[in-house]
């Protein structure tokens, strides 16, 4: 099979990630049958796809008729056995829990026919472990969107253990033509490469609240200036319990020293979540919080941020994740808002400062993950 022979897409779970990747094939003409457990979900699905192409409407990035030739390839689908018999591409996008994900893929193998490629959306979990769960691991990519899927281009493109060139190509070259920027992951590891390269910043700042100081808002003030939302602002934004999830998921896959610590689980344990519950590290009861910028602290830089991402990509060129620091810079930069990948930023700002800024994490913390790697330490690369 080649990509030219994909022409129908389903996708599983019709929530945040599901409606916006659907969005996205039905741009660029594919049929797409959108499946949820229940009708309801599927129509909050259907109403946010709407949304988005009102949205492109108001702002001239859509006419009428793209609306409607979009609108006219959608199907949508209760029924699972119905939802996968025809398609040739299946994007899982249901709740981040393995075994709720091996259950639906080991259900997608019985019903997709057998050339079908089965790709997850997943964030964090093991490509090569969801795909034990068929008889076809050779065809299951992971296939990992960032949200909101419409707007943002990166999709990394993961494989298995098992997963042939064949089906990495597939997914590689059906992301180009959905005018994506796909990155492939050569290795399944944890967090695969943007989730992994941020992960280390989640310990710092989980290691901070146990400390006491700064607070959030002094240790955000330093950098509000320089990121459309600092730290722990975008922490809230996404959702407390989120984040945790992630660093649980770390602790239990790569190392005990991605633990959320106490001070940070007291957030999720008495339910303030975030944005979404109207409190989390700020009050959001009134819209946004303000952060008073002459409160910001000494203690830390903008260099301590860059410091550690740059350390965790030095991980995956040695890992054999990622082979080419270029295709990590590119991943990171267009996986979130920052215009420069981290290898791009060591370049200008200089190895030894960073290595510096890791040594001073390290003595304060005593944490491995933020002691700077060989890599790091010769400071060579070049992008
Ligand atoms: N939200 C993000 O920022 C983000 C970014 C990248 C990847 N992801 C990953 O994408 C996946 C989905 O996340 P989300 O934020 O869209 O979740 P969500 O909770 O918004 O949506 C999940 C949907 O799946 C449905 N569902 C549950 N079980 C199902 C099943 N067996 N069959 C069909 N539908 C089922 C739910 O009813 C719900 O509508 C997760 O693995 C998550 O880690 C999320």
């Amino acid at each position: 099979m080649n990509v030219d022979d994909v022409k129908r897409i389903a996708i599983i779970g019709a929530g945040d990630m599901g409606h916006g990747i659907a969005a996205c094939f039905l741009q660029s003409g594919f049929t797409v049958t959108l499946r949820d457990i229940e009708q309801k979900f599927i129509d909050r699905g259907v109403a946010g796809i709407r949304s988005s192409f009102e949205r492109f409407i108001s702002k001239g990035k859509m006419t009428q008729e793209e609306y409607n030739a979009a609108f006219s390839g959608l199907i949508t689908e209760v029924d699972l056995n119905k939802a996968a018999k025809d398609a040739d591409f299946i994007i899982e996008a249901i709740p981040e829990d393995l075994k709720l994900k091996q259950n639906l893929f080991s259900e997608l193998d019985k019903y997709a026919p057998g050339h079908a490629i089965l790709a997850t959306n997943t964030s964090n979990i093991s490509i090569t472990e969801i795909a034990s769960a068929t008889q076809r691991p050779d065809k299951v990519i992971g296939y990992h969107f960032f949200n909101p899927a419409v707007l943002m281009k990166l999709v990394e493109v993961i494989k298995g253990q098992k997963t042939s060139d064949e089906s990495i190509k597939i997914g590689y070259d059906l992301a180009k033509k959905i005018k994506k920027l796909p990155v492939i992951v050569k290795k399944d590891s944890p967090g695969f490469i943007y989730n992994r390269v941020n992960e280390s910043t989640s310990v710092l700042l989980s290691k901070i609240l146990e400390e006491g100081h700064p607070t959030p808002e002094e240790f955000d003030a330093a950098f509000k200036s320089l990121m459309a939302m600092a730290p722990f602002e975008l922490i809230d934004y996404v959702g407390i319990d989120i984040l945790v999830h992630g660093m649980m998921y770390f602790a239990q896959a790569v190392s005990k020293e991605y633990m959320p610590s106490e001070e940070l689980l007291t957030y999720v344990k008495s339910g303030n979540l975030g944005k979404k519950t109207g409190k989390g590290f700020y009050d959001w009861s009134h819209g946004r919080p303000v952060i008073d910028t002459s409160k910001a602290t000494k203690e830390y830089d903008i260099n301590h941020l860059i410091a550690l991402q740059v350390n965790e990509a030095t991980k995956l060129l040695a890992e054999n994740v990622c082979d080419d620091p270029k295709e990590i810079d590119i991943a990171m930069a267009n996986g979130g808002g920052s215009p420069f990948g981290p290898f791009a930023l060591a370049q200008s700002i200089g190895y030894p400062v960073l290595v510096n800024k890791l040594e001073e994490l390290y003595n304060k913390f005593k944490l491995e993950i933020f002691k700077p790697t060989a890599i790091m330490k010769e400071g060579n690369i070049k992008v």
